[in-house]
């Protein structure tokens, strides 16, 4: 049981790891006592655990008001937002309310996104259910949708109050989900922590992918520490990412110029994240950042977690029309984050945009 304070002043709040997510639920509901409680799903989640979150509630004298949005990340949409913003007003919700949000990164993203524009503000309790959104995207306060240009182009940071995160929920989590999941812990492992790579490394070897719902408790609890200890530790440096924080986007200008030109269907967002690793790492190498090995090992840990390190049929032309409308382009010159070893990167700000191009035209396929 590990409890990790993400320091931000008055707005600090706590990740909280729990064998039983629905005991913790009940502490965390405890303040909004007579309050009128959202609970935000998706129509996947509301179908697994709908039912049994209910009777948790009823027990507990809790009635929450239930509203769900259709799953996928292409209905991660200013229109579904808005859609919540009018379900919550209608109802007549108040600042001293709550929303309950249970579901993955997009459901979080945009619940959240929802919460932070109505009435200026609704508190949130995140209750992430993918591995994805339990050790990155319910942590940090980063929300948003997207936009026909692109990933994320629409958001705030509005902090939660609480966040729940649980193993309990993989057990009917899609291995592929998983997968996506491992991407994010892999991020880590490049960005902050040689130890935590070389024990992906290990556990993989001896304990496929495919076996993830049978993996132990300890495992998790182990794994789930160290991401949310690296993501906290990082947001209470830097919580509006004007520095140390774009060192969690590793990997992600590539991955969502991916996810983008491909329309959110052939990629999640951690396969695309894994292209987008692979990309930097290239890019590093040919910069002459960082060696070789580092690619290698990389490359082999990803496809240990059944990860794509290429992007089939993809033109680098389209990726670079699409980086180009990415908020992280300033002035036509590009700041990428970069490896030099396993365990550290740098952010390399002014890049020339026609350097990384003719690297990338070297070693893509
Ligand atoms: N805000 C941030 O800092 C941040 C960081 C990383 C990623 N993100 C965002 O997170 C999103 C991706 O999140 P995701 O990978 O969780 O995707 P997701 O929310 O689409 O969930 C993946 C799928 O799994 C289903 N699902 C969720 N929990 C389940 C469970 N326990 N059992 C069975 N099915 C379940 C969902 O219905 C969905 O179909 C992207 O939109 C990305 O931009 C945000």
């Amino acid at each position: 049981m590990f409890k990790e304070r993400v320091e931000l002043g008055a707005e600090s709040y706590t990740v909280q790891y729990s064998s039983d997510p629905y005991v913790s639920l009940g502490s965390a509901l405890y303040p909004y006592q007579g309050k009128k409680i959202m609970m935000i799903l998706d129509e996947n989640v509301d179908s697994i655990f709908g039912h049994i979150l209910m009777s948790h509630f009823n027990a507990s004298c809790h009635s929450p008001i239930k509203f769900v949005f259709p799953a996928g990340e292409e209905n991660k949409t200013l229109e579904q937002a808005t859609r919540l913003v009018d379900f919550a007003l209608q109802k007549n919700f108040n600042r001293d309310d709550v929303f309950l949000i249970i579901g993955g990164g997009v459901v979080g993203d945009m619940g959240a996104f929802a919460a932070s524009l109505c009435l200026r503000g609704i508190p949130v309790i995140q209750v992430p259910t993918t591995l994805l959104a339990q050790v990155d995207s319910s942590i940090g306060g980063k929300t948003g949708v997207n936009h026909i240009k692109g990933k994320n182009l629409i958001g705030t940071f509005y902090q939660p109050k609480q966040v729940i995160v649980s193993p309990y929920f993989y057990r009917t989590l899609p291995e592929r989900e998983m997968r996506t999941g491992f991407g994010e812990v892999i991020k880590y492992a490049m960005i902050k922590s040689q130890a935590l790579f070389n024990q992906l490394n290990g556990w993989l070897n001896e304990n496929p992918l495919s076996e993830a719902k049978n993996y132990p408790e300890t495992f998790w609890e182990s794994i789930l520490g160290q991401c949310v200890h690296i993501k906290s530790t990082v947001v209470s440096e830097d919580e509006k990412e004007s520095g140390l924080r774009m060192i969690l986007n590793y990997g992600h200008t590539f991955g969502h110029a991916i996810e983008t030109a491909t329309q959110y269907s052939q990629y999640t967002h951690g396969e695309a994240i894994a292209i987008g690793m692979n990309m930097a790492a290239l890019i590093a190498r040919g910069m002459g950042l960082c060696e070789e090995s580092l690619v290698l090992e990389q490359q082999a840990l990803l496809r240990l977690a059944g990860l794509p390190v290429q992007a089939d049929g993809l033109e680098i032309n389209d990726l670079f029309n699409i980086i180009k409308v990415d908020k992280k382009v300033k002035n036509g010159k590009l700041t990428l984050v970069l490896p030099e070893k396993i365990g550290t990167v740098r952010i390399v700000p002014d890049i020339d945009e026609g350097e990384i191009y003719k690297i990338l035209q070297e070693v893509m396929p």
